[in-house]
């Protein structure tokens, strides 16, 4: 496995994912699972924040304590099922910005195309993580990373809740410099671009459009 990847291997991330695949599990509970995995898994991919010591008084004495420092974090979901992780995210740092990218898969092509993008600015002096729960081949996410490097960005990371040797593949050789942090690596792409087992459609399974 190349370095820039990393399966996350916590208990409770792997049992969640099960309770995520079920069929049977419906949309609030689904809604709420995958809040909590983003929340468990940016635990994991902020683990490297840089931090600075600052002077604070406790009731005690004054001391030195670190506090978070260096670039602004910013998460940018791509539309719609990344939207789902958003809220897991700032349940950890509610400051960190939200910028979006719509992008929809083109059922017959599996080609994504774009419909919208909105960025916190300045993009490059930003920490940026992209949420989108499901990396099946890739195109999207390449897509989005694509386009936020043009806008500037600089420091990437990328989060999916479940990947596709395939989608993984094509990431991180189209960009090499990020990492990309994955709940689980499931087996493979069916003929219609779905990932096995997988978890079916996660737009329509957080938003109940199915
Ligand atoms: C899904 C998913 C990803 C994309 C992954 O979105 O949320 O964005 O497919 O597939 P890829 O790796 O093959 O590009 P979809 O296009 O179904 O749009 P939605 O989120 O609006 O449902
Ligand atoms: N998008 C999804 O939502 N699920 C898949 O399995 C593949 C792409």
């Amino acid at each position: 496995m190349e370095k820039n990847i990393i399966i996350m291997n916590h208990p409770l991330i792997k049992h969640k994912i099960t309770l995520l695949r079920k069929v049977e599990t419906g949309t609030n509970e689904f809604r709420r699972l995958v809040e909590e995995i983003a929340m468990l898994m940016a635990y994991e991919a902020l683990r490297d924040l840089p931090t600075q010591n600052v002077e604070i008084q406790t009731p005690i004495e004054k001391c030195l304590s670190p506090e978070i420092s260096g670039k602004k974090l910013a998460v940018v979901p791509i539309l719609r099922a990344g939207l789902g992780m958003v809220n897991g995210i700032l349940s950890l740092v509610p400051s960190a910005r939200v910028g979006h990218i719509g992008l929809y898969r083109d059922e017959v092509t599996h080609e994504p195309h774009e419909y919208y993008c909105k960025l916190p600015q300045p993009v490059g002096e930003r920490e940026i993580i992209v949420l989108d729960p499901m990396l099946a081949t890739g195109g999207s996410a390449v897509a989005a990373i694509d386009f936020i490097k043009q806008h500037g960005g600089k420091s990437i990371k990328f989060m999916c809740i479940i990947a596709a040797p395939e989608g993984l593949k094509k990431l991180s050789s189209a960009h090499p410099d990020i990492k990309i942090y994955c709940g689980n690596l499931d087996r493979e792409l069916n003929k219609d671009a779905y990932i096995c087992p997988g978890l079916g459609d996660a737009g329509d399974r957080i938003f109940g459009t199915k």
